[in-house]
């Protein structure tokens, strides 16, 4: 648990929660009532006059709201209560003398909300240190203006799972992308899912602090869907939690026709700089998804390792190797040649999935079109009955809710049609594309990551150990449309967006994935965008999680085919 390592740090957050929950509680009026907690509808009186479309939150109450607060007592209360106590007594007191004395009210409340803003974080703080390729760092004053001036709405999510030991960095970020974006083009959405950690308790903080910068949210706490958490089929809980993390974006879009240009998911640690590093990427490559890379430490050595090979699939649909950060040249975590070669550029690269840790959405390419998170629900319920039935091998692939929604992504943009015929042939390269089927191994440094006490923080918690087997080759058969016809997704990751765990050294990761930095700067914006994009690979390697048991069940491997053609017809027979 985070406050065993950082013990040090708990009177300061004491401290902080003590006055900001006073001040919350003198000047926040927001209930938990779900009703009013919902965003209102315009009334007629908008509706005449043109509704307002800004997040205004001393305006509209419900864009800031608490659903299914945490009632219950726990270890700190006491202290908390003390604290707000003694803030009252001693501060304000001695000045609730009469109306000639509230500017010192005032006044405590303007200096909290700046001494807020300044909040940096553990981790934060270190963040413009970092090495970072063409001079991310150096030139950010003005690298990010075009974003900043563009006035667009983002929308910050976060699905929370026992995870406190990057909630308050997360919330630092959160503060300064508010600096850049200004407090009312932000809404952050936080999905506490049954955790049981201390996260009940910074999401109080997380709400104080917010609620005084006036920085619009909904903090919902919602139980585990089942009781007997082993009963649980990981996919599902993983949709569930996402589209609860979207409901307000929904809400706010069909009662208020408020439309946010990005939604960007918050996972593990991301320095404020690499977002909108990713947020570049993702506008001036119109693209539907872009995802940072995680890089969990795995404890011999002092390895830092890519770890996200679940939900990853590189544009063959192969997975990515289990890298170190220092790893050059031969063995980089995308094994398609042209990713690689960008990769070791420092460049953006397309793949066929991503999540690894930070991402970041275009709204309008998929939840504005009805695309919601999803899973395969022919999983077998292991507390029902032992033996799991038969699967074609054929059957759809039982893997995480992140790879129904790029599978859906690749078809959703291929419903916009075929690729046009004057524009020069994709198909030729991307048609007779294999994904590897030697069972390559990875090197034994690999397999390590068990030993690390923080692991289950990083994404690989959720890999499969590499297996030995070879995959079946697919089943030659029917014939069909290649996927190379039509329009790809355009799906990224951004290997300048580096996302981290608890324990992590940052600064020897930077160096490791950047050297000195000191590449040639590229005045223009040819190192974002990317000129050929390839369409889906024809089979990828499904990973899944065929029954329940949790986050931790087991998975199994196949090679299976991908036909958009298909796809779209079963579209078809569906309506
Ligand atoms: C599996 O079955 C058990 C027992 O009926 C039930 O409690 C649980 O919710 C089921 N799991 C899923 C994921 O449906
Ligand atoms: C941008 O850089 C590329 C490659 O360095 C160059 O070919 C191109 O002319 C440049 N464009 C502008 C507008 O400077």
């Amino acid at each position: 648990m985070a406050f065993s390592l950082r013990r040090q740090h708990v009177p300061k957050i004491l401290l902080a929660l003590g006055s900001v929950l006073f001040l919350k509680l003198v000047f926040s009026s927001s209930g938990s009532n779900p009703a009013k907690n919902s965003v209102e509808e315009i009334n007629v009186f908008e509706r005449v006059t043109g509704a307002d479309k800004t997040l205004n939150v001393q305006r509209y109450k419900s864009l800031q709201a608490r659903i299914g607060r945490d009632e219950r007592e726990d270890i700190f209360d006491d202290i908390v209560q003390d604290g707000i106590e003694d803030y009252w007594q001693r501060f304000h007191i001695p000045f609730v003398t009469g109306s000639d004395t509230s500017q010192t009210d005032v006044q405590n409340v303007l200096n909290a909300v700046e001494s807020l803003l300044s909040l940096n974080g553990w981790v934060a703080a270190y963040c413009p240190t970092l090495v970072r390729p063409f001079g991310q760092n150096r030139n950010s004053d003005d690298a990010y203006g075009e974003l900043v001036q563009g006035d667009h709405l983002y929308y910050i999510g976060l699905a929370i799972h026992s995870a406190d030991h990057f909630l308050v960095d997360q919330l630092a970020v959160i503060v300064q992308m508010a600096k850049r974006f200004g407090t009312s083009n932000l809404f952050v959405s936080m999905l506490d899912y049954d955790s049981t950690d201390s996260t009940a308790t910074l999401t109080d903080l997380c709400e104080a602090v917010l609620t005084l910068l006036g920085i619009p949210y909904r903090i919902r706490r919602v139980p585990g869907m089942t009781e007997d958490p082993t009963a649980a089929y990981y996919p599902a809980e993983e949709a569930h939690m996402r589209n609860l993390a979207l409901e307000p974006l929904f809400e706010l879009y069909h009662k208020r026709n408020i439309k946010f240009n990005r939604v960007i998911w918050l996972k593990g640690f991301t320095c404020p700089n690499d977002i909108f590093e990713t947020l570049k990427v993702s506008v001036a490559n119109e693209a539907a998804l872009v995802c940072g890379m995680d890089w969990a430490a795995a404890e011999l050595n002092g390895h830092f390792v890519f770890s996200d090979r679940w939900r990853t699939r590189d544009i063959r649909g192969d997975q990515f190797r289990q890298s170190k950060s220092s790893e050059k040249l031969d063995a980089v975590p995308p094994r398609d040649e042209v990713g690689a070669a960008r990769y070791i550029a420092h460049l953006p690269f397309q793949v066929f999935c991503c999540e690894a840790g930070t991402h970041v959405v275009d709204p309008e390419q998929s939840y504005y079109k009805g695309i919601k998170y999803r899973y395969g629900i022919d999983f077998h319920n292991a507390s029902l009955s032992d033996t799991a039935p038969e699967r074609t091998p054929d059957a759809q692939c039982l893997d995480s809710t992140q790879a129904y929604f790029c599978r859906d992504l690749w078809t959703s943009k291929a419903r916009e049609g075929v690729i046009d015929e004057d524009t020069p042939d994709h198909s030729a390269t991307a048609g007779n594309r294999n994904v590897r089927r030697d069972g390559e191994q990875d090197p034994d440094w690999a397999r390590r990551d068990e030993e690390d006490s923080d692991a289950n923080a990083g994404s690989d918690f959720d890999a499969m150990p590499d297996s030995d087997q070879p995959l079946d080759s697919l089943p030659t058969g029917k014939i069909s449309v290649p996927n190379s016809v039509y329009q790809p997704a355009r799906i990224l990751v951004n290997p300048r967006c580096v996302t981290t765990y608890a324990g992590v050294s940052h600064t020897q990761l930077a160096l490791d994935l950047f050297g000195t930095g000191d590449d040639e700067p590229q005045g223009n914006a040819t190192k974002y965008v990317l000129d050929d994009w390839e369409g889906a690979p024809e089979s990828f390697v499904c990973q899944e999680q065929s029954q329940t048991g949790g986050r931790k069940a087991a998975k199994t491997q196949r090679l299976l085919g991908f036909s958009i053609h298909e796809e779209l017809r079963r579209d078809e027979t569906d309506l």
